[in-house]
């Protein structure tokens, strides 16, 4: 297997940990352990007693229960938990994919969801959005995509890095022409619950096609990365037991204390939901704010979903500099564009409490930009 550098981690880890004001995150804000286990009475007790050996390879099964109840028509066998969203794209591609067969992946993308694939030997192909007409969707270029040996379609909505929901009629047309052709859909759903406005959330792609795995994690809506923990629903019984078997490969089993303290959070979901969307909507207008001040810099056309967006940067000045000196003279962290090969494009993130001071941060080393 050859895989290319992730460039978006490699950006990430060279900074993340050393700025001050983290302007690009994509997770929304973080709790403490403590706090999970103070949702629930006996949940500190229970989580000290928690027995910590190996657990069952799909996932334990209170916990998929849990899980479960996120979908209409999925029960929890139909479930697969795994070590976060990282190891459900790794092990779906490796699980399906053949240098024989070809997937199409809707870019720009979080990179793995399209060097993993390419890793495998198969062809790939890229629905490819384009800022120049608002990141719009164009369904007849995705038809022309498909061939006779098209075994899978990556989606992702909402959207990394644009932070938009795709609209529903193309959502639809997406999975309706994977069922005609009997393609799998991976639907990347890691930002689901967090749409700005929660009465625009599309169903979950299983819920609607057999042959769709809705990819869920615990990683950005509900802000607990570090837990490392993700799951697939599909009702398509065989491409699960394909991923089981990868699995024994990847890492078995889930983290214990994870599979716990998922349980637990999720048991109050609407919570945290409430939480970042909150932090989100008082952040968005002061971020839309900063951009009318400086419209001479930056253009978007403005997030629905998520805690991201995606900026056109105007000067004709190399964006990765920009970035780079940002961040080692004010300690302000963006990701530049040029890791999702938009060279001319910033993303911005807004799940953070301390979003405006990260802003003044921003804004006053500009006012020394030349
Ligand atoms: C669209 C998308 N999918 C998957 C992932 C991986 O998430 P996790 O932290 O659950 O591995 C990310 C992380 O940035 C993402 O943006």
């Amino acid at each position: 297997m050859q895989i290319s550098p992730f460039r978006i981690e490699e950006y990430m880890g060279k900074y993340e940990f050393a700025a001050r004001y983290l302007l690009s995150s994509s997770d929304a804000e973080s709790q403490t352990i403590q706090e999970i286990l103070a949702l629930e009475p006996g949940a500190h007790d229970a989580f000290l007693n928690h027995w910590c050996g190996y657990t069952e390879s799909p996932g334990a099964p209170w916990l998929r229960d849990v899980l479960a109840t996120m979908y209409s028509q999925i029960s929890p066998d139909q479930l697969v938990v795994l070590s976060a969203a990282e190891e459900a794209i790794f092990v779906f591609y490796h699980a399906l994919l053949t240098p024989q067969d070809h997937a199409i992946v809707e870019t720009p993308c979080y990179e793995s969801a399209l060097t993993v694939p390419k890793s495998t030997g198969a062809a790939v192909s890229e629905w490819r959005r384009n800022a120049a007409n608002a990141w719009a969707h164009d369904f007849s270029a995705l038809e022309s995509l498909v061939r006779p040996t098209t075994r899978a379609i990556y989606i992702n909505s909402p959207h990394n890095p644009t932070g938009l929901l795709m609209p529903p009629d193309i959502f639809r047309r997406v999975l309706d022409l994977a069922a005609r052709h009997g393609i799998y859909v991976f639907s990347d759903e890691v930002y689901r619950e967090l749409e700005h406005d929660p009465t625009t959330r599309l169903p979950a792609a299983c819920d609607l096609y057999e042959r769709a795995l809705s990819l869920g994690s615990v990683s950005k809506t509900y802000g607990l990365p570090g837990l490392r923990l993700g799951w697939l629903a599909c009702r398509d019984a065989s491409i699960l037991q394909k991923i089981i078997s990868f699995k024994h490969y990847t890492t078995i089993c889930a983290s214990a204390p994870s599979e716990f303290l998922t349980a637990v959070a999720f048991r109050h979901r609407q919570k945290f939901i409430g939480r970042s969307l909150q932090i989100v909507l008082r952040n968005l207008p002061q971020l839309s704010a900063f951009f009318s001040r400086h419209a001479d810099l930056f253009e978007w056309t403005p997030p629905n979903a998520s805690t991201i967006g995606f900026v056109r940067f105007k000067p004709a000045q190399d964006v990765q500099s920009f970035c780079e000196r940002l961040v080692r003279e004010a300690g302000v962290l963006l990701l530049p564009g040029t890791v999702y090969d938009e060279p001319r494009h910033i993303r911005f993130g807004y799940g953070r409490r301390n979003m405006p001071e990260s802003l003044a941060h921003l804004e006053s080393w500009l006012a020394t930009f030349p």
